[in-house]
């Protein structure tokens, strides 16, 4: 099989051709269609936590990066659950041994994929894990968010962010989302309430539209204070840090109103994503697909901070 991966970060991604190695009973083995590209992949690349986490329980080198991939399962162990051609998306997990999604083939397990119908294209589904399930962890498992709540988010025309848009409205919420005023018919087109951050203070700009159930901090407290973010919320309101600065560990740890969010795929979360969008109440953007050749293009345009949606890579 071929992967993505770099021997340092400050070299290029590239192609190298690794052994695939064997199943065992309860895996599954995926032919990658699509693989997601999120900030966190070029996050770990760079060091932090996530990379040590890698390291020392991940599979070893090479780090490939990468979690969420939609694929056709080609091999199933004979407890794996699901038979050879089931169309699945999930993601990977390093603390489980499985290097990332950067790759022509994953191997995982029956509870970190769901299947994918086939009026749902694999590039629409490879959208979902991180992102939509991460929105979904926010609204359905910390916050019951529902009709007649408000749903703030920060970073609203990113990969999350539309996921979030869309969930919200699907829950029967109005969400409201902070975006550049180039992508202000974006978040509108998903029938938010949009702010345009270069037009002033968009958290006072939110004040008038709240008071919120949920603010989903998409973006960071040094550009967004918790403070400001804290007095805009319902009695019963939380604002979800999907971005964690350490500037904000007092209030995690201090206020009951401020909580951190790890957005973690697997089945039973990704199953009704899946669902909703088949029946087309939930919807993907990408702004661009790049075979996995180009992955490091892929990253370069991720770390600019600007990308509308999500990025895509083919091996
Ligand atoms: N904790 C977790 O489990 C978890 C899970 C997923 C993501 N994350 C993190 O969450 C962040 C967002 O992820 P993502 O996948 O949505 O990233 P993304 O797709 O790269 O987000 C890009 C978007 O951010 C927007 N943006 C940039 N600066 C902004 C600002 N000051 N105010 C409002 N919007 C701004 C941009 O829109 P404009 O051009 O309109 O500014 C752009 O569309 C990343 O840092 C990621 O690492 C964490």
């Amino acid at each position: 099989m071929k992967v993505a991966t770099s021997r340092s970060h400050t070299e290029p991604l590239a192609l190298v051709e690794l052994p695939s190695r064997k199943l065992r009973a309860d895996e599954l083995r995926v032919k990658v269609v699509a693989a997601g590209v999120n900030p966190v992949d070029w996050k770990m690349r760079e060091g932090g936590p996530l990379h040590l986490a890698y390291s020392v329980i991940g599979p070893g080198k090479p780090f490939v990066p990468g979690i969420d991939f939609a694929g056709e399962v080609i091999e199933a162990g004979e407890k794996a659950e699901l038979a050879v051609g089931a169309r699945v998306v999930g993601g990977t997990d390093f603390s489980r041994g499985q290097h990332g999604s950067y790759a022509t083939e994953v191997i995982v397990k029956r509870d970190q994929v769901a299947e994918v119908p086939a009026n749902v294209s694999f590039d629409d589904a490879a959208t979902l894990p991180v992102p939509a399930v991460t929105a979904w962890m926010a609204m359905q498992e910390h916050q019951k968010i529902g009709p007649g709540h408000k749903v703030l988010v920060l970073g609203a025309a990113g990969g999350v962010g539309l996921a979030a848009l869309q969930i919200a409205k699907m829950l029967g919420a109005q969400a409201v989302g902070v975006c550049s005023s180039r992508n202000v018919a974006v978040v509108e087109s998903e029938g938010a309430i949009a702010i345009d951050y270069t037009a002033g203070d968009p958290l006072e700009a939110a004040k008038a539209h709240g008071p919120y159930q949920l603010v989903l901090q998409l973006v960071g407290s040094d550009t967004y204070p918790l403070a400001k973010c804290r007095a805009l919320l319902t009695p019963t309101g939380k604002v979800e840090l999907v971005v964690i600065q350490p500037r904000d560990y007092w209030a995690i740890a201090f206020t009951g109103n401020v909580k951190t969010l790890l957005g973690a795929p697997n089945r039973a979360r990704l199953e009704p994503l899946v669902d909703a969008m088949s029946k087309g109440r939930l919807n993907a953007r990408i702004e661009a697909t790049f075979p996995l050749a180009d992955a490091e293009k892929a990253h370069e345009r991720s770390r600019s901070g600007k990308v509308v949606g999500k990025l895509l890579l083919h091996p």
